[in-house]
């Protein structure tokens, strides 16, 4: 199988938007106790400077969820294989996502995150794929929209591969995107 990566956002640029939306994160909760939970594997590289550019104190956490394996579309189904280990009842929690593509993601760890009843839980992702949304789930804070193509890069994976690209790129199987 050929697999080939093609640029799509330059490492500056993310690097730009992440001081940005670090900037708008710090100001919205200032003075607040904030809880930044990443979602396994993708999120850990956008979560860790994410973290760095922020200009107020928080914490952080993980939550796992299963992945799409070989497939490069989702299943519909969500597994949480690891759950979080920090109590967030009465916390601030920002959820942290590498990409919102059908939404299901989400909408089912909101639910599950509700139930430990945080004082607020926002979404923060860095990027979104519109066109493959099944549900429409608000996203607080927003890195880039991006066009219905399957990305790897900057801690996102195809079947494990690319996550240390430090820009995001899309890839062509077999000449087919
Ligand atoms: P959703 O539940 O369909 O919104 O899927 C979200 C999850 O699917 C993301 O957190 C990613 O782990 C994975 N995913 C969606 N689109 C892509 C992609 O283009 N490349 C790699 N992983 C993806
Ligand atoms: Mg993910």
């Amino acid at each position: 199988m050929n697999v080939k990566v093609f640029k799509l956002i330059p490492e500056e640029d993310i690097k730009n938007k992440v001081k940005e939306l670090a900037d708008r994160i710090s100001k919205d909760y200032l003075n607040k106790e904030l809880i930044l939970i990443g979602i396994l594997k993708g999120a850990f590289v956008f979560l860790a400077d994410l973290m760095r550019n922020l200009t107020i104190p928080s914490s952080c956490d993980f939550i796992k969820v299963s992945s799409y394996g070989k497939s490069t579309e989702s299943s519909g189904i969500v597994k949480i294989v690891a759950d979080i280990s920090m109590p967030i009842e009465d916390k601030d929690i920002l959820l942290v996502e590498d990409i919102v593509d059908t939404g299901l993601t989400l909408q089912y760890l909101i639910n599950h995150l509700s139930l430990k009843k945080p004082k607020s839980i926002k979404i923060c992702a860095l990027l979104d794929k519109p066109e493959r949304h099944k549900i429409e789930i608000p996203i607080d804070y927003l890195g880039f929209t991006i066009p219905n193509k399957f990305v790897v890069g900057y801690g996102i994976d195809y079947d494990e591969k690319f996550r240390y690209l430090p820009y995001i790129g899309y890839i062509e199987i077999n000449g087919e995107e």
